[in-house]
């Protein structure tokens, strides 16, 4: 068997990892721990049985960072559609954990696949083979246009993939300073790399060097061809200082979601990705299709990039992925697929078997149950039912947009409410909404909803609409 010169590195490192010496080092750390002196005047630790968390929501206020701002709801059960808080009130859940759970709650065969696993293996690291990584990688590139999977844990690490990816295949063509463009009202993600590429400034406040994050990132208005064509001939010019001092400006890669999900559920347009794809062939950059909110079957067709009849170079994908167990993953293909070779990205945890049984589980329910085909009829049917509700309240709510069961309903500015509003008041009425944005109220199920469930989410969105609409009407 050939070796990679780099695999043969690891070899050894790992061999010495296990010499006399090292396991010499371990023994005489052991014997200091079990010094007696030392043992007694250890603290002994708190079992988490002791603590006292008959208040979640006190215990959150000691001792959670508040980087969310919580609903007062404490969840504690599920099923299917449907969650139980601690007070045993039900709510239809059409949030699905931000347009991750992909199969509801408490699915059967997900619950049985992470369980089996967990008995038999569920990490070992990316330094050996694993079954379940090698099937979910091949199934993730059976259904899309990539050649190569890399897993991670989240849409961030899996952007943030990407951006490396793109910066080191524009580095192999010999660019050094290597631009990356995103959208404006994009959402990327929150490592300092991927929130520099959402395009939205209200996330970088207070995380700059210098007033600037992480260089290399320039933003384009979504859907807008003719800015997008301005600012790639742009970059194309490296600036005559630079240029003199021996640096190469060029376009690395475009990265865009193909319907923007946290920046208000817009859609692309075919023009424009066209365009985006054009742009990057004629450049030799890498077009990046982030499918982390709308991938894996939330636009009614496996990816979303599919809606707008273009293929990536790179997509990524996250949330349903999973169906709500921690997984990401970064596909690439042709060239851009060889790009990383060994020690070049890597994750402790990416892609153990625990993940991608579960992953390996929701690919599997989405042939047996047909979930696309049920994800496009369910999404007609809500898209129907929320457009006849905005016609009978029309001084509150607007354009009803979106794909499949990735919906979203404008709340009109002069409405008199928000979005972040009008989701307290469905909640009210036990149902769980999500806002996308200041001004649109987002509706994301588990992709395995049924007919009765969206008329019942109808019902109670409506009924939220008709009482704050009233209780405005009747204040002075
Ligand atoms: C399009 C998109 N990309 C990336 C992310 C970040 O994913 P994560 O929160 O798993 O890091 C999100 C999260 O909402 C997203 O919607």
């Amino acid at each position: 068997m050939h070796l990679h010169p780099s695999t043969l590195l690891l070899l050894a490192a790992t061999a010495a990892a296990f010499s006399p010496s090292h396991t010499m080092s371990r023994h005489s750390a052991l014997s200091v721990a079990t010094d007696p002196t030392l043992v007694s005047s250890t603290p002994s630790l708190i079992p988490p049985s002791k603590i006292d968390a008959s208040s979640v929501a006190s215990l959150f206020e000691e001792r959670v960072q508040k980087t969310y701002g919580r609903y007062p709801i404490t969840f504690v059960e599920g099923k299917g559609c449907w969650l139980v808080d601690e007070e045993g009130t039900k709510y239809l859940d059409f949030v699905s954990g931000i347009a991750t759970c992909a199969l509801g709650h408490a699915n059967p065969e997900l619950t049985e696949a992470v369980s089996t696993q967990m008995t038999k293996l569920h990490h070992v690291s990316n330094l050996y083979y694993t079954p379940q990584q090698a099937k979910l990688a091949a199934w993730l590139c059976e259904n899309s246009c990539a050649d190569k999977a890399f897993f991670c844990n989240s849409g961030a690490e899996s952007n943030e993939a990407a951006i490396k990816l793109a910066r080191r295949h524009a580095s192999n063509r010999g660019i050094t300073d290597p631009v990356i463009i995103t959208a404006e009202q994009s959402f990327h993600g929150r490592t300092l790399a991927t929130v520099t590429a959402t395009a939205q400034p209200k996330y970088h406040k207070g995380f700059t060097y210098g007033g600037e994050m992480v260089r290399g990132f320039r933003y384009t208005p979504y859907n807008d061809v003719d800015a997008l064509k301005r600012l790639v001939e742009e970059i194309n010019e490296t600036p005559e200082e630079d240029a003199k001092a021996g640096r190469k400006r060029g376009l690395a890669a475009i990265m865009l979601e193909p319907l923007q999900g946290e920046g208000g559920i817009r859609p692309g347009t075919l023009e424009f990705f066209a365009t985006a794809r054009k742009l990057c062939d004629e450049n030799g950059a890498l077009l990046i299709c982030d499918e982390v909110q709308v991938g894996m079957g939330r636009s009614g067709t496996l990816w979303g990039h599919q809606q707008l009849n273009i293929e990536p170079d790179v997509f990524t994908s996250a949330k349903a992925l999973g169906g709500g167990v921690p997984i990401g993953a970064m596909m690439a293909r042709g060239a851009a697929a060889d790009v990383f070779g060994p020690g070049d990205h890597a994750s402790t945890y990416g892609g153990n078997p625990l993940a991608c049984a579960a992953g390996l589980a929701v690919a599997e329910y989405f042939s047996e149950h047909d979930v696309l085909s049920n994800v496009q009829e369910r999404g007609q049917q809500l898209s129907a039912g929320l457009e006849k509700i905005a016609t009978r309240y029309p001084s509150v709510l607007g354009e009803v947009r979106g794909w499949g069961l990735l919906k979203g309903v404008v709340i009109k500015e002069d409405a008199g409410c928000t979005a972040a509003e009008l989701v307290g008041d469905a909640m009210k009425e036990g149902l769980l909404l999500v806002a996308a944005g200041p001004s649109v109220v987002r509706f994301v199920p588990p992709l395995i909803v049924n007919n009765e469930e969206i008329d019942e989410a109808l019902v109670r969105f409506e009924k939220a609409i008709e009482k704050r609409v009233a209780s405005t009407s009747s204040s002075p």
